[in-house]
């Protein structure tokens, strides 16, 4: 597939209005993805866990209007109005335009909401995007029906793509790989795709539990991270490390083995973090309770042979994994011991799930 590949063309069907609500989950990233070329490609390949529980519900309805010089759109978080998200919606609409050409012939109403809190710290793009994009494109099935399901999904990850990287990871479950890898034949910058092969029943209903360190505005926000690559003296071989990792974790979830598993997971969150650190200018994100919950973590590794590990985002927080038999054993040990170290003592449980549904149609 190329870019162009995904321009709707002639289509036979003409709607007057509508509307569509998908839900979408978020997801977690396992080898990151941090670093940009033009046109949101990534500089090197990313997989990561879907979510379940933390997901952005949208409905998009959508009616003719008279003319097709501008887009036309409000939205609305919780039924309240947000006219702070248009810029964002608006520089979306602008970079998929010449994709869904239908997009200046409608008014949209976009009614959205989160499970999680808009100020827990937790990105709500990637969930955001991915449902809007979901959106989009069943109103493109609606004017084309013959699309086949794969061109469906594969269209909606390259538009929610285009919205926010990470995004296009959110469709599908339970694992996704974004980026180019050479031993995942289907792979592509241009889109998501769900991870091709076998998967050791050790990483089944994988458990993510989201502690809330820090539940600010991102302090430096992706756009700004990501350029931060460009010119980093570290740059080569982090997307060089990342080509490998994933390579490695592929070998991890067919045999299962956890301790490398955990290994890898851990030190992509700390790279992550070293390229913040050692970027020009330089950021810390971590916060002083992300390194107490770190340092609880390994001891609790050591003292009990558990296999949990942590990962982190562009940000405070810390996702604490651990596998499905663990779950009783870990959630006593995060109550105890790590909860003291979140902001309000909050975090979120949430497992591995398997993407964004269809939840309401009407045309
Ligand atoms: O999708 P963006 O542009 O917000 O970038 C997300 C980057 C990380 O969350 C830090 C890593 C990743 O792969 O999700």
């Amino acid at each position: 597939m190329r870019a162009k590949d995904f321009i709707l063309k002639a289509h036979k069907n003409s709607i007057e209005k509508g509307s569509f609500t998908w839900s979408s989950p978020s997801n977690i990233a396992l080898v990151k993805y941090w670093g940009k070329k033009e046109n949101q490609i990534p500089a090197n390949p990313s997989i990561s866990f879907t979510l379940n529980n933390c997901k952005t519900t949208t409905t998009l309805s959508f009616s003719k209007k008279e003319n097709s010089n501008e887009f036309s759109f409000e939205i609305f978080l919780d039924d309240e109005k947000k006219d702070d998200f248009k810029p964002k919606i608006e520089t979306f609409f602008k970079r998929i335009e010449a994709y869904l050409p239908f997009l200046k012939d409608y008014h949209f109403k976009i009614e959205t909401s989160n499970t999680f809190p808009h100020s827990s710290g937790i990105a709500s793009s990637a969930s955001g995007m991915s449902a809007m994009a979901l959106c989009l494109m069943s109103i493109e099935k609606a004017l084309k029906p013959e699309i086949t399901d794969e061109y469906f999904t594969q269209k909606a990850s390259f538009l929610a793509r285009l919205g926010s990287g990470s995004a296009c990871r959110s469709l599908e479950g339970d694992m996704v790989v974004w980026g180019k890898h050479n031993e995942i034949e289907a792979s592509s910058d241009l889109f998501g795709v769900k991870y091709p092969f076998k998967v050791h029943r050790n990483f089944k209903n994988y458990n993510d539990t989201i502690l809330l360190v820090d539940k600010g505005e991102k302090q430096v926000s992706s756009t700004i991270g990501h350029n931060l690559m460009h010119n980093h003296p570290f740059a080569i071989e982090r997307f060089k490390q990342a080509q490998n990792n994933l390579s490695i974790l592929i070998d991890t979830f067919k045999t299962g083995d956890l301790k490398t598993f955990i290994e890898i997971v851990e030190s992509e969150a700390l790279t992550l973090h070293a390229m913040m650190m050692t970027s020009m200018p330089y950021f810390i994100l971590m916060k002083p309770n992300t390194l107490e919950i770190i340092n609880k973590i390994w001891m609790f590794r050591k003292a009990t042979n558990s296999n949990i590990c942590f990962t982190l985002d562009a940000g405070a927080n810390v996702h604490v994994l651990y596998p499905e038999n663990e779950t009783e054993t870990v959630l006593e040990f995060i109550k105890n011991e790590l909860v003291a170290y979140c902001q309000n003592g909050h975090y979120i449980c949430d497992q591995i799930g398997f993407g964004a549904k269809l939840i309401n149609q009407t045309v």
